[in-house]
């Protein structure tokens, strides 16, 4: 398995819409595995594809209590099919955003179909903040971030501090 790179806001590239996966095959359950581990070692919840400069339809997530067994999930071309009209507000932080967090309020519920590492169709009940992560990643897919679920001001602020931060990493490495 490869660590592979975390692209970090603003870049174009995590605004872009990514493309459904054909079939998971080899390659692709390589990415889901890949984009896992990368996931764990970062640490964090969830990772998108598009977060690794993979334009395809691939989130992973795992939403397991620390010193849990894991429950990682890879999906492939996730569709919500259905979401409750209660809501659930949580704290959230995503890696392509580090050391910023934000309330965004989403469905409690939701009901996913994707396709799993096996190339089969699977069908999923979320609720919590495994719904909440499953949202989050899925906005990804179609270049949304949490920050463009809250008032313009606040998205403001955190996306200069970020510009920021790169360009003092940026200097810092020359
Ligand atoms: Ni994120």
């Amino acid at each position: 398995m490869t660590l592979m790179h975390i692209i970090t806001a603003p870049d174009p590239r995590l605004k872009a819409k990514a493309k459904p996966v054909e079939t998971v095959d080899g390659d692709v359950r390589k990415l889901m595995d890949d984009m896992l581990e990368t996931m764990y070692a970062a640490p964090g919840i969830g990772l998108a594809a598009p977060q690794v400069g993979v334009l395809q339809r691939v989130i992973v997530v795992d939403t397991a209590k620390e010193g849990a067994p894991p429950l990682p999930l890879r999906m492939a071309n996730p569709e919500i099919i259905w979401s409750s009209d209660e809501e659930n507000e949580y704290e959230e932080g995503c890696l392509s955003l580090p050391d910023h967090y934000a309330a965004v309020v989403r469905p409690q519920k939701v009901r996913v179909r994707f396709i799993d590492h096996e190339n089969e169709i699977r069908e999923i009940e979320a609720d919590g903040l495994l719904a909440t992560c499953i949202q989050h990643e899925m906005d990804h897919l179609d270049g949304t971030l949490f920050v463009d679920h809250i008032s313009k001001l606040k998205r403001g602020m955190i996306l200069r501090k970020l510009q920021k931060t790169k360009k003092h990493q940026a200097e810092a490495a020359m």
